[in-house]
């Protein structure tokens, strides 16, 4: 047992197998007592039972550290409040929060139906919504929180019969980005994940010589890292797994202008396509307001003639 979260308490949801499970057990290596959520339900989101929290608590437990389980299913509005006060009740304090629940309903588009979709951004995008909210404001009173929200590759770089994945993915890359800034003068640190591992969600589309080389413990020490006081990072999406760590981000291209009396024409559109798209120069920018600095406001500000 290491000590670089001691005394730090953590939710993790999902946190009963795959990912969440690693970790769970990853973060009470460090020290942190933590609540493992996990409904316990199928792959689909289906049914639930207790045992995989359960077993994750007992795991923690025997290594010598400190768990409570929760059986709460996210998508539940309240399931949130329930976490965040069990973690008061059992620890006295709330510091990190790992939003990680997440099932597969994946349909081609054509084929999606009304409650794959609903179900899917329930879980993953609303639940998020509601553990961390309260979490937040309890941390907002202490001065001090991590969150980790869990995204994918499908939503950031797209992935074929995930259209439901995808949106709920990127729209989680959006709740951290948001949340990384209004969290910022509270010591309040949002970052975002996109792993790879192997588990029940990955069995069948990776083949197993590779499947065995992407255990999800290799996952944590990412996650770890961003829960740790030391990390300064927020508002990042990160890559991890199979021993690979990298970091994706949103750029914009330096863009043209188009300088004319009214909205440009089509062909002027066509015509300026390559600058349009150029990347060279790309650029990050801190927040949406920065982004139109930087590009648009500025531009109408100086009445600057067409480059
Ligand atoms: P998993 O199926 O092994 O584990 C997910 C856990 O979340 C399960 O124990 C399940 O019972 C729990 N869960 C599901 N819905 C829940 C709900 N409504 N409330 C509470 N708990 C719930 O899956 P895996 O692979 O560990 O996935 C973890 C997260 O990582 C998910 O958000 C997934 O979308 C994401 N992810 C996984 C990738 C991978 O390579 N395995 C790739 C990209 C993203």
């Amino acid at each position: 047992m290491a000590n670089r979260l001691q005394d730090k308490v953590a939710i993790v949801t999902g946190g009963g197998r795959g990912i969440g499970r690693g970790e769970a057990l990853a973060l009470a290596a460090e020290g942190a007592k933590v609540v493992v959520n996990d409904f316990g339900g199928s792959a689909g989101g289906t049914a639930g039972a207790e045992g995989p929290a359960d077993e994750v608590v007992a795991e923690i437990k025997k290594m010598g550290g400190d768990a409570v389980a929760n059986y709460d299913n996210v998508a539940d509005f309240a399931s949130g409040d329930r976490m965040v006060q069990q973690a008061l009740s059992a620890f006295g304090r709330l510091d990190i929060v790992i939003n990680n629940a997440g099932i597969l309903r994946d349909k081609t588009f054509a084929k999606l139906a009304p409650q794959d979709l609903e179900i899917v951004l329930d879980v993953h995008l609303k639940g998020a919504f509601f553990v961390s909210q309260p979490a937040f404001r309890v941390m907002k009173d202490n001065g001090y929180g991590r969150f980790v929200f869990t995204a994918s590759a499908a939503g950031i770089f797209g992935n074929f019969g995930q259209t439901n994945y995808g949106a709920a993915k990127m729209g989680l890359v959006g709740l951290s980005n948001v949340l990384a800034q209004e969290g910022a003068k509270y010591n309040i640190k949002a970052n975002t994940i996109a792993p790879l591992a192997a588990s029940r969600l990955t069995a069948d589309i990776m083949p197993p010589p590779i499947l065995e080389k992407m255990t999800p413990e290799l996952v944590s020490p990412m996650v770890v890292y961003l829960c740790w006081e030391e990390c300064q990072e927020s508002g990042s999406v990160f890559t991890a797994g199979g021993g690979y760590f990298g970091r994706a981000a949103m750029v914009e291209g330096k863009g043209t202008y188009i300088d004319s009396d009214g909205p440009a024409t089509l062909e002027q559109i066509r015509d300026n396509l390559a600058k349009i798209r150029d990347m060279s120069g790309a650029e990050e920018f801190a927040n949406a307001n920065a982004e139109g600095m930087a590009r648009v406001f500025s531009h109408l500000q100086r009445g600057a003639p067409a480059q």
